[in-house]
């Protein structure tokens, strides 16, 4: 059996402790999209993990990870999650493979990632600036690196000669040090496998695909042009593999409340302090890179679309226990432009001016509390999709099925 677990609206929905948490139950954990941009975060009884880039199985079950073609690799990054594994006394070798037709991220896509910004102004995405998008760019433009490619040393210097001329040429980007991406391969090149390779040794193996990010930030089906570079919806899943593969099960997480870090349209927002009570009680801080997080209200015109695009067959909640003790909880069920209702709208500038109509329900002591369980109903009723489980807490075993 395969499965995906995917975010279900603009990232830090908690998929990182979830996919942990089912990891058991598969072969392997396969990262398909996205890059270092991503940050997500696995509290163990004893530690933390926050994974980037290696994919987030159990590193206490016997389960493996694979990064498949879809995903822009860091190499300092990784080498450095790698590290921090290895330090912890997790076996990393024989357990994590990385495909050699995934692009690297170099330095100087991180510069141009600052730079893309910052000509775009106040139309700028609030990009991670982890250089993902140029990566990707590059891979478009049919001039970027792939890790394959450092396998010929004469292959290698001429590619990298012709990166330092484009990027010259195009970007006016210039003096290129490439000496710390080959410094790093040397340490990462032990875990690189041909796809074939692994489709060989593993065709058998159950997979559990890890998104990253969520729908709404998908660069095709997302809230286009706030969005990220990958398809980080469930339809990345067969071109960011590389294979045809069946999904049995599409997992959709999403978080009992929305938050956004980055630009663009977000109609349930809260502003000042009650935003800021949500940024608190849920610890609302960007783990990649600090930023505090847009907070919101539950958006069940979002979340509805997300639901249809993806195909999503059941869903887990997370952080509902963050907003215990609150005398209710709002959510907007339908949005609403010069007195008419509409779906969620493609054109972003619709979408910023949407009204929402909300519905205040009474909150909940604890998650035992039926007012919860009236919560979830609710939801369930206006999305059309079984909340299958719930995060009761921050830790990967704080889970409990419906
Ligand atoms: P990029 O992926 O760095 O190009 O950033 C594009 C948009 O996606 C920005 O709004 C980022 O804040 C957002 N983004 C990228 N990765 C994540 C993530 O893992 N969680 C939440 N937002 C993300």
């Amino acid at each position: 059996m395969n499965a995906v677990i995917f975010g279900l609206q603009w990232g830090d929905e908690g998929k990182g402790k979830i996919t942990t948490k089912l990891s058991r139950d598969f072969d392997f954990v396969v990262r398909y999209s996205g890059g270092s941009n991503a940050g997500h975060t696995v509290e163990y009884p004893d530690f933390k993990l926050i994974h980037h880039l290696v994919p987030s199985f159990d590193v206490r079950a016997n389960v493996k990870g694979y990064i498949s073609n879809g995903v822009v690799v860091d190499l300092g990054v990784l080498k450095r999650e790698i590290e921090e594994l290895m330090s912890k006394g997790i076996e990393v070798e024989n357990r994590l493979f990385i495909s050699n037709l995934c692009h690297v991220v170099l330095p100087f896509h991180k510069l141009l990632d600052e730079k893309l910004e910052s000509v775009k102004g106040s139309k700028a995405v609030g990009t991670t600036k982890r250089g993902i998008g140029p990566s990707y760019a590059d891979k478009a433009h049919r001039v970027g690196l792939r890790l394959c490619d450092f396998e010929n040393e004469i292959i290698l210097d001429e590619k990298l000669e012709f990166i330092a001329m484009f990027y010259e040429s195009v970007y006016d980007i210039s003096d290129i040090s490439f000496d710390e991406v080959l410094h790093d391969y040397q340490y990462i090149s032990k875990f690189v496998i041909s796809p074939i390779q692994f489709r060989k040794d593993y065709r058998d193996a159950s997979l559990l695909f890890e998104g990253t990010q969520g729908v709404l930030l998908d660069v095709d089906v997302g809230t286009y042009p706030y969005v990220t570079s990958s398809y980080c919806s469930t339809s990345g899943v067969e071109a960011g593999f590389g294979f045809p593969v069946t999904v049995d099960k599409k997992i959709g997480v999403f978080k009992a409340y929305l938050t956004r870090v980055g630009e663009g349209p977000f109609p349930t927002e809260l502003y000042g302090s009650e935003g800021e009570v949500l940024r608190r009680v849920g610890g609302e801080y960007g783990a990649t890179t600090g930023r505090p997080r847009r907070c919101g209200w539950l958006d069940l015109p979002l979340l509805r679309y997300a639901i249809e695009v993806s195909g999503c067959d059941e869903m887990i909640i997370t952080k509902a226990d963050v907003l215990s003790g609150f005398e209710y909880v709002k959510v907007g069920v339908n949005y609403r432009l010069a007195g008419r209702k509409l779906e969620m709208p493609y054109n972003l500038q619709v979408l910023s001016e949407v009204e929402v109509d909300y519905v205040k329900l009474p909150g909940w002591k604890n998650l035992e509390d039926s007012n919860f369980d009236g919560f979830l109903k609710f939801i369930e009723s206006e999305v059309g999709c079984k909340i299958t489980m719930v995060s009761t807490g921050p830790r990967v075993d704080d889970i409990v099925e419906r």
